[in-house]
């Protein structure tokens, strides 16, 4: 039923097609149970593939499949790993704060979904409970918790709400910035290999030795340092300053995990800051640094900045890590995409946080976060959620709801926003 086939990269007539084609590619070639192999140097396929394949409507298929080959940015990206280590913020937090630091969640964040808080900054699943689902793996144990019955064994999960690239200080929301978060995975791996190899039995909790090489290691980090700098600093000249410096710190870190064994990256870029209610709030008074979307321009031109500049952490990284994979993906112009046409995706809000005080257009107020009932000049207020999640795109003026979550993963997922260099020199299968 399976059939290799083989085309040639002409990769001079790449941009030549349109992409809706190859999007759904992928579910037609499923359905036809044929695998496509894409290689660069040679055509060939054997005769008893031919006649499955004109059995099977040949011509289209090989249409396709040129079509494809025209536009390889457009294959589903693979997501076939045994194991993901997460480094991040609370963008891809599954309840390291709340463990690590006992903060105290409101119990709406869960809602949705888990029907419970879940130490998720969310009314329910996240970017990367959705990835872990689309690879059939479960969602990822924070490292930090240790109550219940947690399970390595596919993973571990260092993001923790309010974590920055730079190390934190007195003034951080909590101390698990990057380089504790990569000192944590250090001792994780570790404890691993030394546990293993006194009793195999524990493989059911803890991964196998390698998956410390097959593994994916995940990065959502930076959203934090860009933020934070806007408030100490006094000029946007000051947090532009700031970003090679943050940049460096990431590479440091991963060249770290390289050198340890590491050779699968992902680099989640960082989202429109600007377009958060409670950025908006706080830095968007002057009308005249908002865009037409009602985003604040400085923010998000300090966001665009860093993803330049974390573009080419992942070249430099296959240039000097020879085996390493590195795949860019596109947060930003993902959720630019769904803010800016979010009627089209089924939304009926752009900006507007669906758990706030406020009303229209921001339903943020800032003295007032999601949850909380206070006295606000002389009246007793609530920051309620509203009745239908899935109609919004933010969640709490910070962070984005399930639904939201939901497209930004689905978009990853078709390959259309990530950049994997590599790609065009090694075989791609499309199952
Ligand atoms: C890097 O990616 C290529 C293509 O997907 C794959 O063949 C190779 O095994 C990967 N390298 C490692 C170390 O996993
Ligand atoms: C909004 O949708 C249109 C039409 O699909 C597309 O051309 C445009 O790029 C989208 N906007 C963004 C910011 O992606
Ligand atoms: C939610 O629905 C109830 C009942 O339909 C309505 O009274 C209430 O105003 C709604 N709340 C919000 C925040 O829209
Ligand atoms: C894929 O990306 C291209 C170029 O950025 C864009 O024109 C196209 O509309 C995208 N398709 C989807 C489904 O987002």
């Amino acid at each position: 039923q399976t059939f290799l086939f083989f085309i040639q990269f002409h990769s001079a007539a790449r941009n030549l097609l349109p992409t809706n084609l190859c999007l759904h590619g992928p579910a037609i070639l499923r359905k036809s149970k044929l695998l496509f192999v894409f290689a660069k140097d040679f055509v060939s396929f054997s005769s008893a593939s031919i006649s499955i394949a004109l059995n099977m409507n040949m011509h289209s298929l090989l249409k396709l499949a040129l079509i494809c080959s025209f536009w390889p940015t457009i294959t589903p990206l693979s997501l076939n790993y045994p194991a993901v280590f997460n480094f991040g913020d609370s963008n891809s937090d599954t309840g390291g704060l709340v463990a690590g630091k006992a903060f105290p969640m409101i119990p709406l964040n869960g809602e949705t979904y888990f029907h419970e808080p879940s130490g998720r900054f969310c009314d329910g699943r996240l970017i990367i409970d959705f990835l872990m689902e689309a690879m059939e793996l479960p969602y990822l144990n924070p490292y930090l918790d240790s109550v219940g019955s947690p399970s390595f064994e596919t993973g571990c999960n260092f993001a923790t709400g309010g974590s920055t690239i730079l190390p934190a200080d007195a003034a951080s929301p909590n101390p698990f910035s990057f380089n504790l978060q990569i000192s944590q995975f250090f001792r994780l791996k570790n404890r691993v290999l030394a546990l293993l190899s006194k009793d195999k039995e524990l493989q059911k909790y803890l991964p196998a030795e390698d998956y410390f090489k097959q593994g994916l290691y995940m990065f959502d980090i930076g959203q934090n340092d860009l933020d934070f700098a806007f408030y100490s600093s006094t000029s946007e000249e000051q947090v532009l300053a700031l970003i090679s410096k943050l940049l460096s710190a990431l590479k440091d870190g991963m060249k770290r995990l390289y050198d340890a064994g590491a050779r699968n990256f992902w680099i989640h870029n960082t989202g429109p800051l600007g377009c958060l209610p409670r950025i908006i709030a706080t830095f968007g008074k002057d009308a005249s640094n908002l865009d037409e979307l009602g985003c604040v321009i400085s923010h998000n031109r300090a966001a665009k900045v860093f993803n330049m500049k974390l573009h080419d952490i992942c070249l430099k990284l296959l240039a000097q890590l020879p085996e390493a994979n590195c795949t860019y993906i596109d947060i930003y112009s993902i959720k630019l995409n769904l803010i800016s046409n979010y009627s089209l995706y089924g939304f009926q809000q752009r900006l507007a946080a669906c758990c706030g005080y406020g009303g229209p257009p921001l339903n943020f107020d800032t003295r007032i976060a999601c949850g909380l009932t206070k006295d606000l000049d002389g009246s007793i207020v609530s920051a309620n959620p509203c009745n239908n999640t899935a109609e919004y795109i933010n969640w709490d003026g910070n962070h984005y709801t399930e639904a939201a979550n939901r497209f930004v993963a689905d978009l990853i997922r078709t390959g259309n926003y990530s950049d994997s260099p590599q790609l065009a020199n090694t075989p791609l299968i499309l199952t």
